[in-house]
């Protein structure tokens, strides 16, 4: 597919924005940065792509599309500072950010005339080298992200998935994806330290490894609400250990209440709607 070439901002060159821009030289975009106020490490990574440094104006008034690609509490700031330059142009939000923001940074942006697509992205930077692709997913108008998919196109290292056409779609995945997988590696980290402390680190990590992740498989959900009932008080007992070893043991205790919630379901299968009303603390319904 012959794509033509857009001018497309990256903001910022971090690892992930550069990584990013390297996707986008091949097929012979033009590439802008600004990096006035950035530090030396994203100025070096700008220079070694060929990203061309200009300043925020003029990033603003040619940019067909900007990424914004930061650290999620500069997300905002990014985009009043592309509004306040002038930019009328599609916007990739991509930050780790909360719907509520997505939607906020959307006003701004449509209010000074341009367009806005929903993304986030999972797993390293995008390499040749990798296993296996990093995942772009995207939500907003058909527009917008049929834009964003044909100027990367010809990047085999980006799995490209549309969730749908609500803006903040992508943002919710993000989320919902760093509370499973953020929060798994904070619980991973406390297991073996605790494991550590008996010299059972290793032997931790071989069982870990015979389960599938809990969260790839919902269907697992309904015996789980089944068991609940005895797995608070199982969670108590390892925050009291963890506890004694000097160890952090609000996560236990605070997973603890989640399975305290559904004590209800005990020896029983009920279905995944039912086990997110009580969750959700809404009413339960049928079936
Ligand atoms: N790296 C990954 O593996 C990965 C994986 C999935 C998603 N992500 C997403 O990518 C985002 C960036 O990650 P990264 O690894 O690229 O981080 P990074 O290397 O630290 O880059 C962050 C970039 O944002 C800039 N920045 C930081 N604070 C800023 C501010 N207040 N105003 C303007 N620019 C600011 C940094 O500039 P300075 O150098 O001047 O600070 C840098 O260019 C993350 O928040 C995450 O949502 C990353």
């Amino acid at each position: 597919m012959i794509v033509p070439p857009q001018t497309i901002a990256v903001l910022h060159p971090g690892k992930m924005g550069a990584a990013l821009a390297r996707l986008l030289v091949a097929p012979g975009h033009r590439l802008l940065c600004c990096v006035e106020g950035r530090s030396d490490a994203t100025r070096q990574r700008a220079q070694d792509i060929g990203l061309i440094p200009v300043p925020m104006r003029q990033l603003a008034d040619e940019a067909d599309i900007a990424v914004s690609i930061v650290d999620p509490a500069a997300a905002h700031h990014v985009a009043v500072d592309l509004v306040a330059a002038g930019f009328r142009g599609l916007l990739m939000e991509t930050n780790a950010i909360r719907p509520r923001v997505l939607h906020s940074i959307a006003d701004l942006i449509h209010t000074a005339g341009g367009q806005v697509v929903d993304a986030s992205i999972m797993g390293p930077p995008p390499a040749q080298n990798l296993s296996q692709p990093t995942r772009l997913y995207l939500s907003g108008p058909a527009i917008g992200i049929d834009a964003i998919t044909t100027v990367f196109a010809a990047a085999p290292e980006l799995l490209i998935t549309t969730l749908g056409e609500d803006i903040g779609q992508a943002s919710a995945l993000k989320l919902a994806h760093s509370t499973v997988h953020k929060a798994g590696r904070a619980l991973a980290l406390l297991g073996h330290a605790l494991a550590e402390q008996h010299d059972l680190s290793a032997a931790l990590a071989t069982e870990m490894s015979r389960w599938p992740h809990p969260a790839s498989d919902p269907e697992q959900f309904p015996s789980v609400a089944g068991r609940s009932w005895r797995w608070g008080d199982e969670l108590r007992e390892a925050a009291e250990e963890l506890h004694d070893a000097g160890l952090p043991s609000e996560l236990a205790i605070h997973a603890a209440a989640i399975f305290d919630l559904l004590v209800d379901f005990k020896n029983a299968s009920p279905s995944q709607n039912k086990i997110f009303d009580v969750l959700n603390n809404r009413p339960t319904t049928a079936p």
